[in-house]
């Protein structure tokens, strides 16, 4: 039990990456802190995870607002009494070239997927300086690392988060803090707001298409992803700070 006694904060969890991570954390012993504006999907999991004995508390908000970030790590001091982990993982993939991304997307995709885990690391990093250690993940996305064909804002705010990530190490590594991204490639599912732009056709042919391409000739899968985050998150990784961890069965190689 890598997490008993351990309080995480995770954002974007009523589906996907974060649900696997939460449920991870929460088989592992972590107390947990869940944020996200799916009431209803949230709800369920938190009544899944209280079912098989999790201590769990959850918070509906939108993370790009200041004052959720706030609301969140409140609760978790408030509740918990400690902030051990951060968990910046929800996002929104819109896609698009630049002259197809209106400025109203372009706002919303950084508010969502980068502005919102400055918010986060800004409320709790004080705390975690005080306990003098604390391990913040970002889930960033190969797309923030090289350039993906018609995800242009999606791109740079996974890049943005990237260096936010770097900044955050570079800063506070001295004070008991690491900071670090995880850089999946394709997965199994495509995102939820995606999702509903695309047609089951259209998600076929995306698996068809990318699968051949991954040296591992296959696409990855939240469990996978989410044991790479957990890594992270744990002691066994209590020497890496700033790294960006790639798992993507080897496509960007
Ligand atoms: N699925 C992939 O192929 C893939 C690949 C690389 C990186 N990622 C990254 O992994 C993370 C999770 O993606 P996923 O595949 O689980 O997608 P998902 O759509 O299933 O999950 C995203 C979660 O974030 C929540 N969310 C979105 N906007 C929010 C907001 N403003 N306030 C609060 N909650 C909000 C959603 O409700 C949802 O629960 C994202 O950051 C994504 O960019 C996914």
């Amino acid at each position: 039990m890598r997490f008993s006694g351990k309080t995480a904060l995770l954002t974007g969890v009523a589906s996907g990456l974060g649900r696997a991570v939460a449920q991870a954390l929460a088989n592992e012993g972590a107390r947990l802190v869940l944020v996200d504006r799916a009431k209803d999907q949230l709800e369920n999991l938190v009544l899944l995870l209280r079912g098989e004995g999790a201590d769990v508390v959850e918070l509906v908000g939108d993370v790009s607002r200041e004052e959720t970030s706030r609301q969140a790590v409140a609760l978790a001091r408030s509740r918990f009494s400690s902030l051990d982990i951060l968990i910046n993982n929800a996002g929104i993939n819109p896609t698009g070239t630049i002259s197809q991304t209106d400025p109203a997307m372009w706002q919303q995709a950084l508010d969502i997927n980068l502005k919102s885990a400055y918010l986060f690391c800004r409320e709790a990093i004080p705390h975690m300086v005080e306990a003098g250690k604390g391990v913040i993940v970002n889930t960033a996305s190969i797309a923030g690392q090289r350039a993906s064909t018609a995800e242009a804002v999606y791109g740079v705010s996974k890049a943005g988060l990237i260096m936010l990530t770097r900044t955050i190490a570079r800063d506070y590594g001295a004070k008991g803090i690491r900071a670090n991204a995880i850089c999946p490639g394709v997965l199994e599912s495509v995102m939820a707001d995606r999702l509903t732009r695309m047609s089951a056709e259209q998600v076929a042919a995306r698996d068809q298409r990318f699968a051949p391409t991954v040296p591992l000739g296959r696409l990855g899968t939240y469990e996978e992803i989410a044991k790479a985050t957990l890594f992270l998150a744990s002691e066994d990784a209590s020497y890496v700070n700033g790294a960006q961890l790639t798992v993507d069965g080897g496509l960007t190689a």
